[in-house]
């Protein structure tokens, strides 16, 4: 028999497993079915633009680490989409940064992101353009000059009741507090969260939701009255290290009981059982050269 097709005959038993394991299973309504991907074709680490870049990628490796990012996450129970990657934008695979993207009464919407740098500002349009075709609501917040990266620093509560909003490297406070005015209109409340390590230059690096109840962070990210915030949202708090943080464990995908992670170290493994996750490591060392990691390559649509 085929190897792929032995996968997928393995995958489905396993799943349904994981998912009646899980101590906090998610409602179907909140439980992500699809992701949207880029393929890392023109990938490319030029204008150093956060302090974890500077060496030169290996784009053979970067390839087979995407594509196996993208069965882990199919193996995983996601439907993965697909955006065509731009010639010149080299950070267009990092596909959660471009728009925010969420779902009010009336539907799906985005609100697209002000990047902080030129070159990047030119991947929202083509990421607009897909979410347009696709039936999502455009909402343009009006920045006025201020900056707003997308899931890179907008997360929301896996409830979906309410987002977290961080700032200071890329996203600005007053891009933040643009967008929380707007979301007020939706009823979803936006706590900002400030950044003061510039190697967590985005939330998504630092803060990582694992259920509704228990987050992963790096405390020392973070201003000491945002901890506060976060230790007011959460009823379990479970900290990083820097060095897991430094290797991107705070980027992690939870995805229907399972923790989609670059690496693992007993403090991560042991945090992951007490929230009975199941760990999933893929390897994204060449993307660690941009300074992402598996969250920053994908964003969910559901
Ligand atoms: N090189 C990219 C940048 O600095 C990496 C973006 C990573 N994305 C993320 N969501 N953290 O913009």
């Amino acid at each position: 028999m085929p190897l792929p097709n032995l996968r997928q005959f393995l995958s489905h038993p396993i799943r349904t497993k994981l998912v009646i394991a899980s101590r906090h299973p998610l409602s179907s309504e909140q439980m992500p079915r699809t992701v949207l991907m880029c393929p890392p074709t023109f990938f490319d680490v030029r204008e150093p633009k956060n302090p974890h870049m500077g060496l030169a990628i290996d784009r053979v490796r970067a390839q087979h680490q995407w594509e196996n990012l993208q069965r882990s996450l199919r193996d995983a129970g996601l439907k993965v989409e697909l955006i065509d990657p731009v010639q010149e934008l080299d950070d267009m695979v990092f596909t959660a940064n471009q728009v925010f993207v969420g779902q009010h009464k009336l539907g799906k919407f985005i609100v697209p992101s002000r990047m902080r740098y030129a070159s990047r500002q030119k991947e929202v349009a083509f990421y607009v353009e897909w979410f347009r075709r696709k039936g999502h609501q455009v909402i343009d917040v009006d920045l006025q000059g201020e900056y707003l990266e997308g899931h890179g620093d907008l997360i929301w509560h896996p409830d979906g009741s309410r987002i977290w909003a961080g700032y200071g490297f890329r996203s600005s406070i007053g891009g933040v507090e643009k967008f929380a005015a707007a979301m007020a209109g939706f009823g979803f409340p936006v706590t900002p969260l400030e950044l003061v390590d510039k190697h967590c230059y985005h939330l998504d690096t630092c803060f990582c939701p694992l259920n509704d109840a228990a987050v992963l962070i790096y405390a020392e990210a973070f201003s000491a009255s945002s901890v506060v915030e976060i230790r007011n949202g959460f009823e379990r708090l479970h900290h990083l290290t820097r060095d897991e943080v430094l290797q991107f464990m705070g980027n992690g995908i939870v995805v229907n009981g399972r923790f989609i992670t670059p690496r693992l170290t007993p403090n991560l493994s042991q945090i992951l059982a007490s929230e009975e996750l199941t760990p999933v490591v893929v390897d994204t060392s060449e993307f660690e050269k941009s300074g992402g990691s598996v969250f920053c390559m994908k964003t969910f649509l559901d």
